[in-house]
């Protein structure tokens, strides 16, 4: 049975019984509206620690002006009930009002790995991630806690955030879950039309492309990139719905940075707007063995 905790304090109770026993502490943070991909860092979290707390929080903080805080979907009893059927104990659901103080002056500043590809279209959005994932670690301090691999560049600053401000919280990554064609499970997928949703595989498409090239011996950056645009372009061509490609790269998987040469590995990152809906999608790529 999940217990439902609005209120810091009692949170930390609950947290500092479950250690005085014993208990490893896992965390799943997620703005809610879950789908099998937060079901699985659920998964993971509990076949890993005894404890899993879950946040559902929508924190207004990241949204940008103008981007869809308020239409965000919140189905929070269908999501309660889902973490308890997977075994979530503490689901922690905290207002905006309990997060932050109307005169709150501190924020975290993500640094460079913030600067490029989502942190440039979407202005202050790592600021708003960053502080509020430093917050949920100080409130819940988990000694695990589990994040997509979807969420790259989010991933990849959240683990330096742990590392810089010296946190002690392990971070764990888990892979991207798909839907049969490839597309990758996000809450926002929600907001697709029937035809926009057909279209969005472009995206999984362009990744493809960049993984196959590499896999046939293409290691020049820009002949990479150009296959991902055209297989984007391929599927767009075959349908009405208004599709912006914002960036289809490969960079370097640690500093994030584009590269002129695929020569370890690399990861391949897309976003697009298919619709209004903003989709991000990325691939590891390895150069085949020589
Ligand atoms: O990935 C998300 O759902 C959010 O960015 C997170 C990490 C829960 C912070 O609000």
């Amino acid at each position: 049975m999940i217990e439902r905790i609005s209120n810091k304090a009692e949170l930390r109770a609950a947290v500092a019984a479950a250690r005085k026993e014993g208990k490893r502490v896992g965390f799943v943070p997620t703005m809610g509206a879950l789908h099998e991909g937060h079901l699985s860092l659920v998964r993971a979290a509990c076949a890993r620690t005894d404890l899993v707390v879950a946040s559902i929080f929508v924190n207004p903080t990241q949204f940008s002006p103008g981007e869809d805080f308020e239409a965000y979907p919140r189905p929070i009893e269908a999501d309660l009930s889902a973490l308890s059927a997977e075994g979530v104990e503490v689901a922690f659901t905290p207002t905006p009002a309990t997060m932050y103080a109307p005169d709150t002056q501190v924020t975290v500043d993500p640094g460079p790995l913030a600067a490029r590809w989502e942190g440039a279209l979407r202005a202050g959005h790592f600021a708003g991630v960053a502080t509020v994932v430093a917050k949920l670690f100080s409130i819940v301090r988990p000694d695990l806690a589990f994040f997509g691999e979807k969420d790259y560049q989010q991933l990849k600053i959240i683990e330096r955030l742990v590392l810089d401000l010296d946190l002690g919280v392990g971070i764990v990554a888990c892979p991207t879950v798909r839907e049969r064609d490839g597309l990758a499970l996000s809450s926002r997928n929600a907001y697709l039309s029937a035809q926009e949703r057909q279209t969005a595989i472009a995206v999984p498409e362009a990744l493809e492309a960049a993984a196959r090239a590499v896999a046939w011996g293409e290691l020049d950056v820009p002949a990479i990139e150009a296959a991902m645009r055209d297989a984007f372009q391929v599927r767009v061509a075959a349908s009405d719905v208004a599709v912006s490609l914002d960036y289809a790269a490969v960079i370097d998987p640690a500093t994030l940075e584009p590269l002129e040469r695929v020569a370890g590995t690399a990861r391949a990152i897309v976003a697009a707007h298919v619709g209004t809906t903003h989709l991000i999608d990325n691939c590891p790529l390895a150069p085949p063995a020589a």
